[in-house]
């Protein structure tokens, strides 16, 4: 399969992170949202027009797939990204389109502004017009994305990590962002714990998903297991895609999105950033930022006793009779 960069350049110089809209966190239907995640983009994009060969990945925030402009992800939303993306790609890093990566659902309805005063929306229009296969990345509940999804049933990779390690990943990743302030781990413990911050609860938000993994369309994977096992991981990622890779991209896509690769690769990208979204965009994609230890079990240099205890009675009781388990360690 090829992808191409056939998108538009940017026709103006988007002045979205320095605007009022990053302080503030909307709440709709009881969950509350990351800032530039408006409630009218939230309510536009229920209309997107979905493609059956569209890939969606999807991640509560620090899994492994965080988007671009949201300041909080750690289940490793970009390395899941990273493995579709080189898949699609066949193996070659070069052509890994990281334009319609830069796109997370909910944010490209960003609402930037043109020098002429215009509303402009840079990232949907891109999102919209972009070649086939599109890898969309989104931390959006299931009842958030848009009305086509049912119809039409473009694949779905959900990738959920253990909570501990989400919660570790997010405060770390929290206190590099001055907007957050200085919140004390006990404090941030507690308000994760009651899904007080965006995208609300990790347990609805994993659930909601687990419960539609016998959907055909639905890939389910842990964290932990892409860690254990990335091969096979790469392989029933294929399988899911329709995809019929040769041991040697398998062995390419394997490589490439290790850590310490994609280390290299995002250096790469902020420092190589040039043309248009030599700005936000472009360095926000780029940014080590996103990856760190990403280790199984740093929540022990973390976690209190107490605080353990806490977590696993809250743990037993929402996952009770769900059948899903983490590795922790
Ligand atoms: P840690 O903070 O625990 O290190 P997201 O992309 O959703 O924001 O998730 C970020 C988390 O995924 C970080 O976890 C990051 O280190 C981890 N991650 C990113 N790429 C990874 C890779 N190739 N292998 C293992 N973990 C990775």
């Amino acid at each position: 399969m090829a992808t191409s960069n056939n998108i538009p350049d940017l026709e103006f110089e988007p002045d979205v992170l320095s605007s009022e809209v990053l302080r503030h966190r909307p709440v709709y239907e009881g969950v509350t949202f990351p800032p530039a995640v408006r409630i009218e983009a939230l309510k536009e994009l229920k209309t997107f027009q979905i493609r059956q060969d569209d890939i969606f990945i999807v991640t509560f925030p620090k899994s492994g797939n965080c988007s671009v402009l949201s300041s909080f992800s750690g289940l490793g939303t970009h390395w899941v990204n990273e493995i579709v993306s080189l898949l699609v790609a066949e193996g070659d890093l070069e052509r890994v389109n990281r334009r319609t990566t830069l796109a997370h659902l909910e944010f490209a309805l960003i609402d930037d502004v043109g020098k002429d005063g215009s509303r402009y929306c840079y990232m949907y229009k891109m999102l919209q017009k972009a070649d086939s296969p599109r890898v969309i990345s989104t931390h959006l509940p299931y009842r958030f994305l848009p009305e086509q999804m049912d119809e039409k049933k473009p694949k779905i990779i959900y990738v959920a990590r253990n909570p501990k390690d989400v919660f570790t990943s997010w405060f770390h990743f929290r206190k590099r962002d001055p907007r957050f302030g200085d919140l004390p781990w006990e404090e941030y413990f507690n308000g994760a714990i009651s899904g007080k911050y965006v995208y609300g609860s990790w347990f609805d938000h994993v659930l909601e998903y687990w419960n539609k993994r016998e959907k055909g369309n639905v890939l389910f994977l842990k964290y932990e297991d892409i860690k254990m096992n990335a091969r096979e991981t790469v392989v029933s990622i294929a399988k899911h895609l329709n995809l019929t890779p040769s041991d040697d991209v398998i062995d390419r896509v394997v490589h490439s999105s290790s850590l310490d690769e994609m280390k290299k690769m995002y250096q790469r990208i902020k420092t190589d950033n040039q043309g248009p979204f030599n700005n936000h965009y472009g360095n926000a994609y780029g940014s080590n930022s996103y990856i760190r230890k990403g280790k199984i079990g740093d929540w022990r240099d973390h976690f209190s006793v107490a605080e353990n205890e806490e977590f696993d009675r809250v743990f037993q009781e929402k996952m009770k009779d769900s059948g899903l388990t983490f590795a922790f360690e």
